[in-house]
């Protein structure tokens, strides 16, 4: 359903496994290259003793631009054409729930962009914390929009409006303001602005597109993601009502679905470009984060008749010489010594 750059099957034969690279502390880190991930990719792509070219996907929590967009980037970033085909990102399953709601606040990412992929997805009524505030500024006192945000904003009539759920579709640049709408929405009766519940019960539902309480940037320290955001928004649902939010789920990785999504998309991947039907016999799954990328590589992998195969490497969120809450079946220096070890142990 994604729109496939003009890329040309390979006809060679085609290995019985495939890679799977979690992109934040593997293939990037606080936007710049790692250093190995270029090489890597030479490698899958065929520089390797066999001269096979072995397929892979990119399964990422992260997100804030269109899939293509985003493979844009990533083509130039990591030196090879990055199909749509071949990337999943957190909101990408969000896609599927354009049908179910018809107004919807979506929220996160930078200025208005995730309107766009909310929009791409077949959304039909998109409301952005942007619109709330310019239709009554008084919404968010310690923030006024830039002429910019205000132009790209829709002023709305809010005794009119119900939003019927919230998509979080990208990490929040503005923790304290979107969350002053989101609690107020949860709150709300029906998803109506200015108004409060007495059961607690009438708010809208809210979706994130993962749940990393951590990430690996370009800092020393790991730094705080959209899972602490749900933290601290739930917490403060419960403190104020007293009960917990029961209509918060999150999408991404470490949940069975996103894994059971990229089997699709890696068996159609693997189909269109190089001619081989059906799922490889394993999967190496590179990530950096135990929690995410390993728990839900393990658990996976106990679902299906497949290997998933997870490598933990040590380039981002883990600490090297720690012990990782869950164990990875191998740790790796690097993304490049991670696809090494899987084409060895295939061969
Ligand atoms: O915001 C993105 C970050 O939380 C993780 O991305 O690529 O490590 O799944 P990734
Ligand atoms: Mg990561």
């Amino acid at each position: 359903c994604y729109p496939s750059p003009n890329v040309s099957p390979v006809t060679k034969v085609v290995p019985d496994f495939a890679f799977a690279f979690d992109i934040d502390g593997v293939l990037l880190k606080g936007g710049e290259v790692i250093p190995e991930a270029v090489e890597a990719l030479k490698v899958l792509n065929g520089k390797n003793q066999f001269g096979i070219d072995i397929p892979y996907i990119f399964v990422t929590n992260g997100g804030g631009k269109t899939e293509a967009e985003r493979c844009q980037d990533l083509s130039k970033q990591l030196e090879t054409v990055v199909s749509p085909d071949q990337f999943i990102c957190g909101h990408s399953p969000m896609r599927e729930m354009a049908d179910v709601y018809g107004t919807v606040l979506v929220v996160g990412g930078e200025g208005e962009k995730c309107r766009d992929v909310a929009k791409t997805y077949g959304f039909k009524n998109i409301v952005t914390p942007g619109d709330l505030m310019k239709s009554n500024p008084a919404v968010t006192p310690f923030r006024k929009l830039k002429d910019s945000e205000h132009n790209s904003c829709k002023e709305l009539d809010l005794e009119e409006l119900e939003i019927e759920a919230i998509f979080v579709f990208a990490d929040s640049r503005h923790w304290g303001d979107d969350a002053q709408i989101i609690l107020e929405l949860l709150m709300s009766k029906n998803g109506r602005m200015g108004t409060v519940s007495e059961t607690f019960e009438e708010g809208p539902p809210i979706y994130w597109s993962h749940n990393d309480v951590v990430w690996a940037t370009n800092y020393e320290l790991n730094r705080y993601g959209m899972g602490a955001f749900r933290v601290f928004v739930e917490s403060m649902y419960k403190h104020q009502t007293g009960k917990d939010l029961k209509t918060s789920t999150a999408f991404g990785k470490p949940q069975i679905g996103t894994y059971q999504f990229a089997t699709r998309v890696l068996e159609q991947w693997r189909e269109s470009r190089f001619g081989a039907k059906g799922a490889p016999k394993t999967v190496y799954f590179v990530g950096d984060t135990y929690e995410i990328d390993i728990k839900g590589t393990n658990e996976y992998h106990e679902t299906v008749d497949e290997e998933w195969y997870s490598i933990l490497v040590e380039t981002g969120v883990y600490a090297p010489g720690s012990v990782p809450a869950h164990e990875p079946r191998q740790i790796a220096k690097n993304v490049l010594d991670a696809v090494l070890h899987g084409i060895k142990r295939s061969h």
